[in-house]
């Protein structure tokens, strides 16, 4: 089914999940799982740039994911940090900007520098690739509130422009347009504390799947959901409209 480019979303965010269950059901460590992962993560791009999709957002660690063992925190930092070598090319060739959003302090030293030096490089590109690392939504709107404050107390911002708009200016990436779509794999239904504010409308798309199995049929079973999706934004139908 070709899907209308008016029905396809503009951006859309993934929560990553089921990497552990995956090595699980195989007997091997959770490390392989993310391994594993990490090769969806390159098909989804394929995908995202055929479908014309141009704002992906993939949800790569969390806050909270900081409690997990420190080896399998180790393992994941050091696989970002030969994901991020290892597509920086790639990333230029497909003319991809990296966008890192999240508390990038948190991060080990050098896998900063890489990131930073790939952002860098790929800063000129209007296809957009952004990866929460150590992010939080909470921990996102918490900063943003001290930013309001401390514009407040400087005397450059007047208490009564605090609105909806001074809180987006002050997110991670407060150019990019909300995500219209929002999956989950793995069958979980929750948020897990990811881009809270920016979800306020998207439409949610739960794939039973585990990420390391996500593929192109999936990708393409999400897209065909979010085409047959109404999104009303507390407003009413046109044809319940004229019934009322
Ligand atoms: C998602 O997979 C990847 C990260 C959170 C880093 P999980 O590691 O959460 O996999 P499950 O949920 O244990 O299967
Ligand atoms: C959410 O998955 C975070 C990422 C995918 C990076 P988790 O596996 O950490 O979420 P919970 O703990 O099941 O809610
Ligand atoms: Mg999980």
């Amino acid at each position: 089914m070709q899907i209308a480019a008016d029905r396809t979303p503009r951006h859309i965010a993934v929560i990553m999940d089921g990497n552990g269950r995956w090595a699980r059901q195989r007997g091997l460590p959770r490390l392989a799982g993310h391994e594993a992962g990490s090769e969806t993560v390159r098909c989804m791009m394929d995908c995202c740039r055929d479908a014309g999709v141009r704002y992906l957002t993939l949800y790569a660690f969390s806050t909270e994911n900081w409690v997990r063992p420190q080896a399998e925190v180790e393992g994941l930092m050091a696989l970002l940090g030969a994901f991020i070598t290892r597509y920086e090319a790639e990333l230029v060739e497909r003319r991809v900007r990296l966008r890192v959003i999240g508390r990038r302090e948190d991060l080990p030293v050098a896998l900063q520098e890489a990131l930073a030096r790939v952002e860098a490089a790929t800063a000129a590109f209007d296809r957009h690739l952004l990866v929460a690392l150590s992010y939080s939504g909470r921990a996102e709107l918490a900063r943003a509130a001290r930013q309001i404050a401390e514009d407040v107390r400087a005397g450059v911002l007047a208490p009564e422009a605090v609105d909806e708009e001074a809180v987006r200016a002050r997110l991670y990436a407060p150019d990019v347009p909300d995500p219209d779509l929002l999956i989950r794999t793995s069958g979980e239904m929750r948020i897990s504390n990811f881009l809270l504010w920016q979800c306020a409308y998207s439409e949610f798309y739960v794939s039973p799947v585990l990420w390391p199995d996500f593929r192109e049929p999936d990708f393409r079973a999400a897209l065909e959901a979010y085409a047959g999706r109404e999104r009303r934004y507390g407003g009413v139908l046109d044809a319940c409209a004229r019934r009322v």
